[in-house]
């Protein structure tokens, strides 16, 4: 006899989850807005249940947590494993569940097969759901795991549609929206981190969804190595969200009495819009996963010599850069590739950890010493996880790199990838950052990562834990050095790798009318002050694009502001601007990095535009990229506002107002003008113009 209740429910403040467990599954029955404390559960069950269909098996598979093919369920199913060669047939049942009021434990078992699989839910006090499964091998022979989702999702009935977040290198976070019944949406990636192909972010959506209205999932898997995610649709028109690690056969075995957690999947739910889970995301990634010390502190402006200097850099070079980055106000100085044994170019040198004797004769110690005399941090980027075949290292150690005995040992951007699972070989890359960071003040790793884990070997996950062991350990020993994760921009990015890493570099596309398209997609997920955000040369080295300055520093305050030019080589007006602009993101960088932040401005064709709100103080960004249609460009309107208070509105100018009219009444703008909540969420305010590659900044204050 099953002791099982026939329903549980989980609830946090903005939603409801029900559970049907009649059936020996967990059935997610209802997801969505909170239902009554006293709601009678069984007769809610009841009320939603669905009847046969045709052409589906006589039993009906439940619509479960944990779908297996065994019961008839005709897609993916979230279990795959082996034993001797052969695919287990499960039938793994709901025998027990543990509840608490902030968390459900599934526990499945199939005693024949001597397999059990406990499926977690927990709501973190951010209000993003935390899932993941633990797999255990109660047999008595070992089983390999091929497949274990970390979340299964049955989706609701509004769920039509889904926004991807595709790309590629320099075009990361594309969203795509499509419709669920043309097909389904699956996705994995193959070079042991989550890659550009964004397929470790979803957002499932109604038909009707927009920023402050509308239902809306967005999920996430929480894990920096290969991954897969599938929406699939049934024959009945259901569908199923599941998200979890790719694992290759052989990766993961199982001895008897060994158990298996998966990474963490992340989803928030909104009946909302989208602003409500992209605020749930900010606030997790702020109180529960950046490291404490560097989301508490304010985020010192950047200035990082890549685009100003590139490969050719040497101690003249180095200490002009730093000193004209001080002159306009920059906090921290980091120096790019190129700084040790050799590294003339992207063909050498990765590996041998030490300043390079010709540009550093005593040691990185004088330009260190210089940078903070001017009163600024010394950052350096480094890229711990690879090795060049030219270097002292390869040749020393040819076998430390992951490859496979007897075959060829392909590169990517000339490089092969450490085999951090062997001790020897991260103990070698620990003592060389922790001799780096031991005798040199430096405050912060921009940690690259280039190149792809192919062939992987059946390494890929454990390479993982071994990277995350490693950026432990560095910590522990480091703590006050701050990490950048980045891996050719965004290449790398998840909310597990954010547990070690204040910062992630969102692109090496500086851009500024790319990256609002990029950044409009991780700012989904991902709060501005852990978003690298610099202002690039202009031409723009990857797009060839000439933007003004104002536009570019503008762009570049809302994330965590950079530079990567030279500001030497800069006109003065432009020079001026820049500085104006840094001066403003001090004053507002708390703001920015605390705020809730909304879409603005969607009705706008070629704006992107954006309020950021934190108490009594808001900055909005309306950033217009193309010629507009019309003259009268349409009204912005706000959202997040309380319709009853009283706001004054100023528009901020860095720098000298433009002259040519477009701002009809500056003083007006300058002195503020004060509306009240209502009229700025329903009427909007019109900006005075509709030029292309212009952008304001508006200021709120909350007067009553
Ligand atoms: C790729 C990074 O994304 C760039 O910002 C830069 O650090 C280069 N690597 C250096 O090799």
């Amino acid at each position: 006899m099953s002791n099982l209740p026939p329903a549980v429910r989980l609830d946090q403040s903005a939603q409801s989850m029900i559970f049907d467990l009649r059936r020996g599954a967990a059935e997610l029955v209802w997801l969505g807005e909170p239902l009554p404390a006293d709601q009678d559960l069984l007769v809610f069950c009841n009320s939603v249940s669905q009847g046969r269909r045709p052409s589906q098996p006589d039993e009906p598979p439940p619509w479960s947590v944990l779908p297996q093919t065994g019961w008839g369920y005709s897609t993916t199913p979230a279990v795959g494993l082996m034993r001797r060669g052969t695919l287990l047939p499960l039938q793994l049942r709901l025998v027990e569940v543990a509840q608490s009021p902030a968390s459900l434990l599934f526990i499945h078992g199939d005693e024949a097969n001597g397999i059990g699989i406990d499926v977690a839910w927990r709501i973190l006090n951010s209000g993003v759901i935390e899932a993941r499964a633990r797999l255990t091998n109660f047999g008595s022979e070992p089983v390999d795991v091929l497949d274990l989702a970390s979340l299964a999702l049955p989706l609701p009935s509004w769920a039509s549609h889904a926004t991807r977040y595709s790309g590629r290198w320099a075009a990361e976070m594309q969203q795509t929206r499509v419709r669920l019944a043309d097909g389904g949406i699956a996705s994995a990636s193959y070079g042991g981190r989550p890659g550009f192909g964004g397929g470790n972010w979803i957002r499932i959506e109604s038909a009707d969804l927009g920023e402050d209205h509308g239902h809306a999932i967005s999920a996430h898997l929480a894990w920096s190595g290969d991954h897969r995610l599938s929406v699939e649709c049934n024959a009945d028109g259901r569908a199923m969200l599941m998200m979890g690690a790719r694992l290759d056969p052989g990766e993961i075995k199982l001895s008897p009495g060994q158990s298996w957690d998966t990474p963490r999947a992340l989803f928030t739910v909104s009946s909302e819009g989208v602003m409500a889970t992209r605020h749930a995301y900010h606030r997790h990634a702020n109180s529960e996963v950046l490291p404490s010390s560097s989301s508490r502190s304010p985020r010192k402006v950047h200035l990082n010599s890549w685009e100003a200097l590139g490969f050719a850099m040497d101690m003249p070079k180095l200490t002009q850069l730093a000193d004209a980055a001080a002159a306009i106000g920059v906090e921290r100085f980091v120096v790019d590739d190129g700084w040790f044994k050799g590294r003339r170019n992207d063909r050498t040198s990765l590996g041998d950890w030490i300043a390079d004797p010709d540009i550093f004769p005593a040691g990185l110690k004088p330009l260190v010493d210089h940078v903070r005399a001017l009163g600024l941090d010394f950052g350096l980027w480094v890229e711990p996880e690879m090795v060049s075949p030219a270097s002292d290292l390869y040749r020393r150690c040819p076998d430390w790199c992951i490859h496979i005995a007897g075959q060829d040992r392909p590169t990517q951007r000339n490089q092969l990838v450490l085999d951090l699972t062997k001790a020897e070989v991260s103990d070698y890359v620990y003592k060389c950052l922790d001799t780096l960071l031991s005798e040199n003040k430096i405050s912060y790793l921009k940690w690259d990562h280039n190149r792809e884990l192919f062939p992987l070997a059946g390494k890929g996950h454990a390479q993982v834990f071994a990277l995350y062991a490693l950026l432990d350990r560095v910590r522990a020993a480091h703590p006050d050095v701050e990490i950048e994760t980045c891996a050719s921009g965004g290449g790398r990015v998840d909310y597990e790798i954010l547990r070690r890493c204040a910062r992630y570099w969102a692109s090496d596309n500086n851009d500024a009318i790319e990256r609002l398209r990029i950044n409009s997609g991780w700012f989904d997920f991902l709060p501005l002050g852990a978003t690298g955000n610099h202002v690039g040369p202009s031409p723009n080295p990857i797009t060839g694009r000439c933007l003004p300055m104002d536009f570019r520093a503008k762009v570049a305050m809302f994330g965590h502001m950079g530079v990567e030019a030279d500001p030497a080589a800069m006109s003065a007006s432009d020079r001026a601007s820049l500085a104006a602009h840094i001066a403003l993101y001090k004053e507002w960088r708390d703001v920015l990095h605390r705020a809730s932040l909304t879409r603005i401005a969607e009705n706008v064709p070629g704006a992107f535009g954006y309020l950021a709100l934190h108490g009594a103080r808001g900055l909005a960004l309306v950033a217009q990229t193309r010629f507009a249609d019309d003259y009268a460009s349409p009204p912005i309107k706000m959202h997040g506002l309380d319709p009853a208070a009283s706001y004054r509105l100023r528009l901020l100018l860095a720098g000298t107002p433009p002259s040519d009219g477009r701002v009809a009444q500056p003083e007006l703008w300058h002195s503020g003008t004060v509306k009240t909540g209502l009229e700025l969420l329903k009427a909007g305010i019109l900006l005075p113009a509709s030029g292309p590659e212009t952008a304001w900044l508006i200021s709120l204050e909350r007067v009553a």
